[in-house]
């Protein structure tokens, strides 16, 4: 009755451990650690694996057959969207392939039951900003296109040999559920801002003439123990309904301004983290908020911690990793 989590030594995977842990659930880990450190996985055990490697899935079914999995929750994958622009074809062997390896090894050893890590990067930027699940999907860029296809083939193996699976379209992932689970990778606002912070710079604004109330980007921040916590609300999900595949987006339903955010940050700092503002970035839309209502009504999931949890908790594991000596991930290239 194991739960294979790949992934599972990474940022959020970490989280998704700890709940279905707390869930009673057994978990092993599959990840490769190329962007994580296995002391993340705690007494959980780790097989490692490049889920893109030749040959992965034989591999990945050996392991699920020896520990009795019923399911996947495949997170393993690279995220850097700026690569993904650069390396294409990596991205889509890493994100699409891995994936394609976990479908593989499952069908192969009738486990039946998938959650999937998709991302609100499938979206875009779309008109008005607030997407539901019915808004159409339009990747900008190259890491959103390998979550959409990863969507697409998950959903065809369900129909063509009755995988029972769930996308969950993350929005912006942020915050610790213990200190030492903390996000080291300075690739979204929030560290990028701590980042600078603690060098003593300060953080930087992407374009506050954007057609929203004060101007800068809005977009819908998720605290990753809630995110967490989706997963085993996913995954009861498909142990008690009879359909086959579903697509959730996993976000608050509240949008937050950059401008809100380094408000936050400073106060739950002490810092002052006025920001010195630049011109707008390409690819980044007004504003990015999800009605997450479907969710709610679904799988009866809803977010609990607000954005003064979301900030301070990030902050905190910040500075534990920090001193810690754990260097932060940068973005390639
Ligand atoms: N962090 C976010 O804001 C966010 C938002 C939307 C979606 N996601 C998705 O959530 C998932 C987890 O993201 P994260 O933020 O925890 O990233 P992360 O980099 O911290 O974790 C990814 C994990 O997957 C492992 N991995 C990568 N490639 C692998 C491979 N080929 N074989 C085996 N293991 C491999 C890494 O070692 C790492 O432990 C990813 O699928 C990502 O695309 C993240």
């Amino acid at each position: 009755m194991t739960i294979i989590v790949t992934g599972g030594a990474g940022y959020i995977g970490a989280h998704v451990v700890d709940s279905l842990a707390a869930a009673g659930r057994d978990v092993l880990v599959v990840d490769d650690l190329s962007t994580s450190t296995a002391d993340r996985v705690g007494d959980h055990p780790l097989h490692r694996l490049d889920l893109a490697a030749p040959g992965a899935a034989d591999e990945l079914a050996g392991v699920m057959r020896d520990a009795h999995a019923t399911g996947v929750v495949h997170l393993a994958a690279k995220k850097q969207v700026g690569e993904s622009v650069a390396k294409p074809e990596w991205y889509y062997r890493e994100n699409v392939g891995g994936l394609g390896t976990v479908l593989e090894a499952a069908r192969a050893t009738g486990v039946d039951r998938l959650v999937f890590s998709s991302s609100a990067a499938v979206y875009g930027e779309p008109d008005g900003g607030v997407v539901d699940e019915g808004t159409t999907p339009r990747p900008i860029n190259p890491y959103g296109q390998t979550k959409l296809a990863g969507e697409w083939m998950a959903r065809a193996a369900a129909r063509a040999w009755g995988l029972r699976q769930v996308s969950l379209r993350y929005f912006n992932v942020a915050g610790a559920g213990r200190p030492e689970l903390g996000d080291v990778a300075v690739l979204n606002l929030m560290t990028l801002v701590l980042d600078r912070l603690e060098r003593g710079e300060r953080p930087v604004l992407f374009g506050d003439d954007y057609p929203t109330p004060d101007g800068t980007c809005v977009r819908d921040y998720i605290h990753v123990a809630d995110l967490a916590d989706a997963h085993v609300a996913a995954l009861d999900y498909l142990d008690g309904d009879d359909r086959a595949h579903d697509t959730f987006d996993v976000g608050t339903g509240t949008g937050v301004s950059v401008a809100q955010m380094l408000a936050a940050i400073g106060a739950a700092s002490g810092l002052d983290a006025t920001p010195q503002v630049s011109p707008r970035r390409p690819g980044d839309p007004a504003s990015l908020v999800a009605t997450a209502s479907r969710i709610r009504e679904e799988l009866g999931w809803a977010p609990s911690r607000g954005l003064e949890d979301i900030v301070s908790s990030a902050w905190t594991a910040w500075r534990v990793q920090r001193d810690a000596g754990v260097e932060p991930i940068r973005a390639a290239g």
